[in-house]
């Protein structure tokens, strides 16, 4: 199919209370996994390209990648521009055909952000491109940071339904406790569920959820057993990404448990097999747990079957 249109999934998403995973990709391995997982359980889903992936692989080159791809799947893909860092990068996607651009003007005061955010709204809907923008920041949020300053960071509801109103965005990335990355606190990663519930109330566009990863177990486990040294990673509980479903939010980015089960594949053939030397067989483990990892967001969001 041609690419789908990033608010046309969402809003459906959001009306009929389930949400669409944003897969981060930076190759031909990691686009099939999600592809192949995809048109198998009939599911939609995002493809994203983050900066550092448009620096590892090349805008036109993962975005021709991905459109070529996914004119052989039957499910609904919208090809996504990750944290598009300012007006220039947005336009720059747009040129190179993503049906969904997120310009993240997060860091800079209210009015900036409105101002910055506007902007890209009038450039991509005038070729009918969807449009995310944040409000409020992700941080790496600790224990020991005292609540008040942890809520300085978050995303204000009264502010939340205002920035919509005056940018005409599509869907809004709100910041309620996640962080990006593989360390996302200790113990039980903290998520303002009681905040999201009041955004939800004031915005009815489709809500997003960055810094998703659960850091699943078996995933730990495979890399401790090729002996890879991790620390302690924690990621966002199952229960926690359920729980939010149901308050607004569609779209959710998940990214680090890709990186963790494709290198889980690579370390495990190269470290058990020292005489082997085909990517293929090296490469094509990390795709076969990718595809493992992607079936588990894609059970957990409720997407199987909604394509
Ligand atoms: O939001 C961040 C994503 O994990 C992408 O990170 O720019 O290193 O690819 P990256
Ligand atoms: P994770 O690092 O939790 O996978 O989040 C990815 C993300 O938010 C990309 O925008
Ligand atoms: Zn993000």
């Amino acid at each position: 199919m041609p690419l789908a249109l990033g608010k046309d999934v969402l809003n459906k998403a959001r009306r009929e209370g389930y949400a669409v995973p944003s897969f981060n990709t930076n190759n031909l391995e990691i686009t099939q996994a999600i592809l192949e997982t995809a048109e198998a359980l009939r599911a939609p889903v995002f493809i994203q390209v983050s900066d550092g992936a448009r620096k590892y692989a090349g805008l036109e080159n993962l975005a021709n990648l991905v459109r070529d791809m996914a004119s052989r799947v039957s499910v609904p893909v919208v090809l996504h521009l990750d944290h598009g860092a300012d007006y220039k990068m947005v336009l720059q996607a747009l040129r190179a055909g993503f049906t969904s651009v997120m310009i993240d003007a997060s860091h800079h005061p209210f009015e900036e952000n409105v101002h910055e955010t506007k902007k890209c709204v009038e450039a991509a809907h005038a070729v009918g491109v969807s449009v995310e923008a944040e409000l409020g920041r992700l941080q790496g949020i600790e224990d020991n940071i005292v609540v008040e300053a942890k809520d300085a960071f978050l995303t204000d509801p009264d502010e939340a339904a205002r920035f919509v109103e005056e940018t005409g965005i599509d869907y809004l990335a709100i910041a309620i406790g996640t962080s990006h990355g593989a360390y996302k606190g200790k113990g039980r990663p903290y998520i303002d569920h009681a905040r999201l519930e009041q955004i939800a109330q004031k915005v009815s566009i489709p809500l997003v959820l960055h810094g998703s990863s659960g850091v699943p177990q078996w995933l730990k486990d495979k890399m401790k057993a090729t002996g890879a040294d991790l620390g302690d990673p924690t990621g966002i509980h199952d229960e926690d990404v359920r729980r939010a479903i149901p308050n607004g939010i569609a779209k959710i980015n998940i990214d680090t448990d890709l990186r963790l089960a494709f290198t889980a594949g690579i370390r495990e053939v190269v470290m058990g097999n020292p005489k082997e030397f085909d990517p293929r067989k090296i490469l094509g483990k990390g795709r076969e747990y990718l595809k493992q990892v992607i079936r588990e967001k894609f059970e957990l969001m409720g997407t199987v079957g909604r394509a």
